[in-house]
């Protein structure tokens, strides 16, 4: 079974939408500190790619324009529920990440969290991300990340096969993922983790 499909993507994260927000309540933390790095800004424009069921809502305050894509409609039905809930307006679509139905240079901001490391080609959704951003404009990554120099360590190469097959890779670099993209490190910090999880701003220039 290749595991790094869109069709497996959507079987897997089907089943994980009842489930999603239990197992991922640990990353409130990182993505909360994510997002004080993105410091979104009243009537900015942002996409959420792979947004799942919208976590990150929770730490969005009222002001930017919001827009929320992902590939399993499960995750996004839930997503629409949490808008509900905390009075948000988000434009929720169904769409693939490699493939954004939107022009050059359509938002100030892009969060990319937990789908970099999902996604089966991360470096095209990067590209992606960095297509739809206008020129000035940001992105935060959040993810798990293998060292971007070096072998990939024992323990990673051991758990690669479990855990892309349920739910994440875990022997991706995202140094070598972002060369290329058209974006720009601006601050890089380990989350979590020993700094298997990180966080990345990152500038469209
Ligand atoms: C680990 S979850 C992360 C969800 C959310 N961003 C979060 O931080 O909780 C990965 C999400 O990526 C979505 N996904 C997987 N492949 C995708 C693709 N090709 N395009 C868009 N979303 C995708 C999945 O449906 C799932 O909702």
């Amino acid at each position: 079974m290749n595991v790094n499909t869109n069709l497996w993507n959507r079987i897997r994260y089907s089943g994980l939408a009842p489930i999603y927000d239990l197992i991922a309540r640990p990353t409130q933390r990182m993505r909360r500190r994510s997002l004080a790095l993105l410091d979104l800004q009243p009537g900015e424009r942002v996409l959420i790619a792979g947004a799942g069921t919208g976590l990150d809502l929770d730490g969005i305050t009222p002001g930017p324009i919001l827009t929320a894509i992902d590939l399993t409609p499960a995750m996004l039905e839930k997503l629409r529920r949490r808008a509900g809930r905390l009075g948000l307006a988000v434009d929720a679509r169904v769409m693939d990440g490699h493939a954004l139905e939107f022009a050059d240079g359509s938002f100030d901001a892009v969060i990319l969290h937990f789908i970099v490391a999902v996604i089966p080609d991360p470096v095209l959704c990067l590209n992606e991300a960095a297509r739809v951003l206008r020129r000035g404009g940001r992105a935060v990554i959040l993810d798990k990340f293998a060292p971007d120099q070096g072998p990939l360590p024992l323990r990673l190469r051991l758990l690669n096969p479990i855990a892309s097959f349920f739910a994440t890779n875990v022997n991706r670099r995202l140094g070598p993922l972002l060369a290329g993209s058209g974006l720009r490190v601006v601050h890089r910090e380990a989350a979590a983790g020993r700094g298997f999880f990180q966080i990345a701003l990152v500038a469209r220039d």
